[in-house]
C-alpha cells in the first residue's frame, strides 16, 4: 500500500516521552515526504474527528515536555463495532491511511483490532510508566517515573531517619510492580510489595521484624498500588496492629509519577521509536510494535505482543532486593 498520510495519537495513561515520540514520529514522516494528521484525545478523538494538520514547526519544543500535546482519553466506545466504524470513516473522510498509536496495553489492542478489522495499517510505541508491555525492555516513561519515584524516597528517607518512622510509600502500577521493584531497590527500600507475587502480610511482618532486631530506627517499605494486601494504607494498618509502638506514616505518590520532564533516556528512545514506526510502515511493516531489546530497536507482531504471557519482573533483581534488604 502506498503510504501518503500518517495519523499519529496517544491513548490510555500519559507518559513522560510521549511528545518526544510524536515530534520524531510527525519530522520523520516529514522528511519521508508524507502528511501527518495528529488525532486529539486517542480513540475518542478519532471518533469525533478531532484531527489537527502537522507540520515540522508544530512540534517545536515539545521534546523536553511530559504529558502529552495531542491528549489523552481512555475511550468505552472505540470497543463497540459502531465506534470503529466512525473512526475509520472519519480517517477515511480526511484521507489518513496509516496510524502510529502510541499508548499502552488497551491503546495496542485497540490499535490491533480496528487494523484487523478495516484492513489500516498501524504501528504502536509503548507509552506507559508501567512498563508491563510484551516485545520492549523498556516502555517510554518508566525511566523518568523511576527517577521521580526515587527523588521521593529519597526525600521521604530524610524525615524518616529523623523521626525514627515507618513509612509506607505507595507508587503506581494497578496489575505492574516494575515501579515499585527497580526505585524500591534504588531508594534501598527495606521491603517492596508487587502486585505479581503474594508473599501475604506474614512475609512482611517477619522483614520488619528482622529490621528492628539489627537496630534500624526508621525503615521505608514500598508498594505498589495494585499490591495483594490492598495497599498502603491497609499494610500499614496490619503492621500497626503487630508493631503498636512504630511510628507509622503512610505516602500515596499517585499522579506526580506521571508527570515532568522525560529523562535523557526516555527522549532519545522515544525519538529512536518514533523514526523507526514510520519507517517500519513505509518498509510495509504493520499490526505491530515497535520495542527496544538490549540496545536495538526491534518490531513484534502485536499479535504475540498481546498474548504473550511472559514475566515482565525481573528475577534477578527480586533476588538482590531481598539480599540488599538484610
Ligand atoms: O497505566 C498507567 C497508570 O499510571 C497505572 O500505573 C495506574 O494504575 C493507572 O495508570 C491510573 O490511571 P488513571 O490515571 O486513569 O487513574
Amino acid at each position: 500500500m502506498n503510504i501518503k498520510k500518517i495519523g499519529v495519537f496517544t491513548s490510555g495513561g500519559d507518559a513522560p516521552g510521549m511528545n518526544a515520540a510524536i515530534r520524531a514520529v510527525v519530522r520523520t514522516a516529514k522528511y519521508k515526504g508524507l502528511e501527518v494528521t495528529g488525532i486529539y484525545r486517542g480513540y475518542e478523538g478519532m471518533m469525533e474527528a478531532d484531527f489537527v494538520e502537522m507540520s515540522r514547526r508544530s512540534v517545536s519544543s515539545i521534546i523536553q515536555k511530559g504529558g502529552t500535546i495531542l491528549k489523552s482519553a481512555r475511550c468505552l466506545a472505540f470497543k463497540t463495532r459502531e465506534g470503529r466504524q466512525l473512526a475509520y470513516d472519519n480517517l477515511k473522510k480526511h484521507g489518513i491511511d496509516a496510524l502510529v498509536a502510541i499508548g499502552g496495553d488497551g491503546t495496542f489492542t485497540g490499535a490491533h483490532l480496528f487494523s484487523q478489522e478495516f484492513d489500516i495499517p498501524v504501528m504502536c510505541i509503548p507509552g506507559t510508566i508501567d512498563n508491563d508491555l510484551y516485545g520492549t525492555d523498556y516502555t517510554l516513561g518508566y525511566d523518568t517515573a523511576n527517577n521521580t519515584v526515587i527523588e521521593a524516597i529519597d526525600k521521604i528517607r530524610d524525615t524518616a531517619s529523623s523521626h525514627s518512622r515507618v513509612f509506607f510509600i505507595e507508587v503506581m502500577g494497578r496489575d505492574s510492580g516494575c515501579i515499585a521493584l527497580n526505585a524500591g531497590v534504588g531508594g534501598g527500600a527495606e521491603a517492596i510489595l508487587l502486585p505479581e507475587i503474594d508473599s501475604g502480610i506474614d512475609t512482611l511482618l517477619e522483614e520488619l521484624s528482622f529490621a528492628e532486631e539489627r537496630e534500624k530506627s526508621s525503615m521505608i517499605v514500598v508498594i505498589a498500588e495494585g499490591d495483594q494486601n490492598g495497599g498502603a494504607y491497609n499494610v500499614a494498618k496490619r503492621v500497626k496492629e503487630k508493631f503498636g509502638h512504630f511510628d507509622i506514616k503512610v505516602s500515596i505518590l499517585g499522579h506526580l509519577q506521571r508527570g515532568g520532564a522525560p529523562s535523557s533516556f526516555d527522549r532519545v528512545l522515544a525519538t529512536r521509536m518514533g523514526y523507526n514506526a514510520v519507517k517500519e510502515l513505509l518498509k510495509g511493516n504493520t499490526r505491530a510494535t515497535v520495542g527496544l531489546r538490549g540496545t536495538e530497536i526491534i518490531t513484534t507482531p502485536l499479535e504475540e505482543a498481546l498474548h504473550s504471557k511472559e514475566f515482565k519482573l525481573d528475577e534477578e533483581l527480586l533476588e538482590i532486593a531481598n539480599i540488599m534488604n538484610k
